[in-house]
């Protein structure tokens, strides 16, 4: 389980609580069995009626083992769970950190499917100690010392004890477990389906309704409740079978202890007074194995959940040594660059490379789904990538860190997203420092100022989830402000004007031209407008280069990019 390789050494800085928490849980456990026993030879040995200074030693020991088990469970309490919380607050950061340096796009997940990897399974971590391994630790010392104790009085007692015990705690939860198992993998797709639709339904609240699927949605919802419900009565018929099982492999252990006992005494072997004492031993110690019901569970839970994580966060080819080469400069090349589908092999680059030397634009055309949006995620290291290289400043991608790399790249997705809070703070993500005045001089420049002058609330104005006040064309332009905000010198262009309309997209392009003459870019597009600005043009298919040169040369050249160029004019000219 490398996710405990991970858990281990965070939970190095907790050793200390951990190691506490377990002793007193193990002294609570030992307490309790000793509370048991002094109280049964007590009241055994009064019933002989001794002199009370006889009895004094056993009420103390009662008394001892009464109070000093309350203390020992409220320390062990307090500080299991102090450890455990820190540990899980380490494990948040740990995967934040990664999440966000290593994050590689993987086409198969859905939103949801991630939000629920990083919410659940991250938590679920926290479980593993607490319930499964500290339990478990607690269990064999307390079987052990148990053990030991009672192997002091009979030895062929303490072997029952063992068989018993280790039948009780070990192999009857593995057993439970086994039979729940399937029920287990069968409630969590159903959970998982049921988090899936739900977000499904509220995201597409306007789809939903628009096309008759409201009574779909809902038939649907109903048949999995009902089939989740099912399985979750069974899965409890077996965990109380299991309860109930553990509750009469106590009993059975008790009337062993008595039977085994009873000639020891009636040979003189045993004292008389310890009779009673044995059998509740035995029952005291299986206290500790209440919670070994869950720890299968735990540890299946931490495996899966540790796969999950290490899924979202798994490196592409990021260097995870602390050694990097620093930029030197913002020359861009990519050489020999393949990307394949993960699941069917079939390539979506196909051995492409080119140039972009600083401050000089390169344009990507092509019809969709050539791959155009996943070579700019290649280049911010979203996507892994088997083949070929990348390298910025004559550097490695695979010698740099994946933070400097993106430091150096402003960009703009083909759906870029817009948090739920203000204009102003949208915007100031990109550049912290930046004025009211920087800020707004680009909403000039970008014809979004009017928005801002319009409402009440100016800079302050909420955009809503995804961005739902404002219109798409609107947004495209904010964006554009946003990715210009930020103090980097290659621009990524993912399609940053195909919201506006035509006269308005003239505009935009001339001021974005503008605005990055200074930068280098890379600008994928369908609409061709003022194309001579690009340096060097690739027009793709199919993931592979079909043609590359400047506009000029294209249009000569009379072939893929003449047409598409041809049909552009012809249907403006429509
Ligand atoms: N999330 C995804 N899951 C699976 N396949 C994907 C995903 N995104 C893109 N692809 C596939 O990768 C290929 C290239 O997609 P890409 O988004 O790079 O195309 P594009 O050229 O940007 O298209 P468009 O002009 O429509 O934006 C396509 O065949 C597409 O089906
Ligand atoms: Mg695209």
């Amino acid at each position: 389980m490398r996710i405990l390789k991970v858990m281990n050494s965070l939970m190095k800085r907790q050793f200390f609580f951990v190691i506490c928490s377990l002793i007193m849980g193990g002294f609570t456990i030992l307490c309790n069995v000793g509370l048991l026993s002094t109280s049964a030879v007590l009241i055994s040995r009064a019933a002989l009626h001794p002199d009370v200074l006889d009895l004094m030693v056993l009420i103390v020991g009662v008394r001892f083992f009464g109070i000093f088990r309350g203390v020992f469970r409220y320390f062990e309490r307090i500080l299991s769970h102090d450890a455990t919380f820190r540990i899980l607050s380490s494990i948040r950061q740990w995967f934040y950190k990664n999440f966000n340096e290593n994050y590689s796009e993987k086409r198969k997940f859905k939103t949801g499917d991630i939000y629920t990897k990083i919410v659940t399974d991250v938590d679920k971590l926290r479980e593993f100690y607490l319930r499964g391994l500290y339990p478990l630790i607690i269990a064999i010392l307390t079987g052990v010392a148990t053990g030991l104790f009672i192997a002091s009085f009979s030895i062929n007692l303490a072997w029952t004890y063992g068989i018993g015990y280790i039948l009780t705690g070990f192999i009857l939860p593995i057993l439970i477990y086994k039979l729940n198992n399937n029920f287990l993998e069968e409630e969590r797709k159903l959970n998982k389906s049921i988090n899936l639709m739900l977000l499904d339904s509220l995201k597409g609240i306007i789809e939903i309704n628009i096309y008759p699927l409201k009574n779909e949605f809902a038939e649907e919802f109903n048949y999995l409740s009902k089939r989740l419900t099912h399985i979750q009565k069974k899965k409890n018929l077996i965990n109380i079978f299991g309860t109930n099982l553990n509750s009469l492999m106590g009993t059975i252990l008790m009337g062993l202890a008595l039977i085994i006992a009873a000639p020891l005494v009636i040979n003189g072997e045993l004292e008389g007074i310890y009779y009673a004492m044995l059998p509740l031993t035995v029952i005291a110690s299986l206290e500790a194995l209440i919670p070994m019901n869950m720890v299968m569970y735990k540890f299946k839970e931490t495996y899966e959940s540790g796969e999950n994580i290490f899924a979202v966060i798994e490196s592409s080819h990021i260097n995870n040594s602390n050694e990097f080469e620093k930029i030197q400069n913002y020359d861009l090349s990519v050489k020999n660059l393949s990307i394949y589908d993960n699941d069917t092999d079939a390539f979506i680059i196909n051995n492409l490379s080119f140039e972009l030397p600083y401050k000089k634009k390169v344009a990507i055309v092509g019809v969709s789904g050539s791959g155009k949006s996943t070579i700019l995620k290649a280049l911010l290291g979203f996507i892994k990538y088997r083949e070929g290289e990348i390298l910025i400043g004559g550097e490695y991608y695979k010698n740099m860190s994946i933070d400097d790399i993106r430091e150096a790249f402003t960009a703009i997705e083909q759906n870029p997203y817009v948090f739920n809070t203000t204009i102003k703070e949208n915007l100031l993500i990109a550049k912290k420092e930046a004025s009211e005045s920087e800020i707004l001089s680009l909403l000039d420049k970008f014809e979004i100022l009017d928005l801002i002058k319009n409402n009440e609330k100016g800079l302050d104005t909420l955009l809503g989830q995804f961005g739902y006040n404002i219109s798409g064309g609107e947004k495209q332009r904010l964006m554009l402000v946003r990715a210009l905000l930020k103090p980097s010198e290659i621009l990524l262009l993912d399609e940053p004007t195909s919201n506006l309309d035509i006269e308005l997209e003239e505009k935009i392009v001339k001021a974005i031209h503008e605005e990055i003459h200074n930068k280098s870019c890379i600008w994928v597009t369908h609409r061709l407008v003022q194309m001579d600005k690009f340096h060097e043009i690739i027009v793709l298919d199919k993931g592979q280069v079909m043609e590359r040169g400047t506009h000029k040369e294209l249009i000569d050249n009379k072939g893929m990019y003449y047409k598409l160029w041809n049909l552009q004019n012809d249907y403006l000219h429509l």
